[in-house]
């Protein structure tokens, strides 16, 4: 009975150790989308004039929405539906491929922009009316309301 005790003891700590919060693709995808949120964001207040125009910004951006939403769809592994706080909907695993394109959609439409910056507020504004039409094309069916 001792002995069970402690190789319980053991197994969980093992377990503890070899995989943090920050490995789980739970964590790793929201991660994605939070940093695609900030990303937003910052092209938002431009837009609006909140902030000045900086093509800095603009660009480091639309760089890390591009990148975020590449890595963002392989993140789903089975076994990663529930947990950590997750707001995927099982939509996701019932239609991965269309799931993959709208990502991909997204990825192309800023991909786009890159090609060819925006040069001023205006121009921000209306990368915005494209790029931002995928968001919520893509929450309301795959991300769950909480
Ligand atoms: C291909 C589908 C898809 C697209 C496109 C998409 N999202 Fe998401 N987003 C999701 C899913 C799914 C979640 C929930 C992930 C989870 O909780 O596991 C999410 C979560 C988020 C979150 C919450 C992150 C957190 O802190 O937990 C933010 C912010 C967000 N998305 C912003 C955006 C913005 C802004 C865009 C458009 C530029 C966008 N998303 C485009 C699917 C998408």
């Amino acid at each position: 009975m001792k002995l069970r005790a402690v190789l319980f003891a053991i197994a969980i700590a093992g377990v503890a150790g070899a995989v943090t919060a920050a490995d789980e693709p739970q964590v790793l995808r929201q991660g994605l989308m939070k940093g695609v949120g900030q990303s937003m964001g910052a092209l938002v207040a431009i837009a609006k004039g909140e902030k000045p125009f900086d093509g800095a910004v603009v660009t480091a951006s639309l760089e890390t929405i591009s990148k975020n939403v590449k890595a963002f769809p392989d993140q789903f592994p089975a076994g990663s539906e529930t947990g950590m706080e997750s707001e995927a909907s099982p939509k996701i695993w019932e239609n991965m491929d269309d799931f993959k394109a709208k990502a991909a959609k997204l990825g192309t439409d800023v991909d786009a922009t890159l090609a060819q910056l925006p040069a001023d507020q205006a121009g921000v504004g209306a990368a915005l009316g494209i790029i931002g039409k995928n968001c919520g094309g893509c929450h309301e069916t795959y991300r769950l309301k909480k």
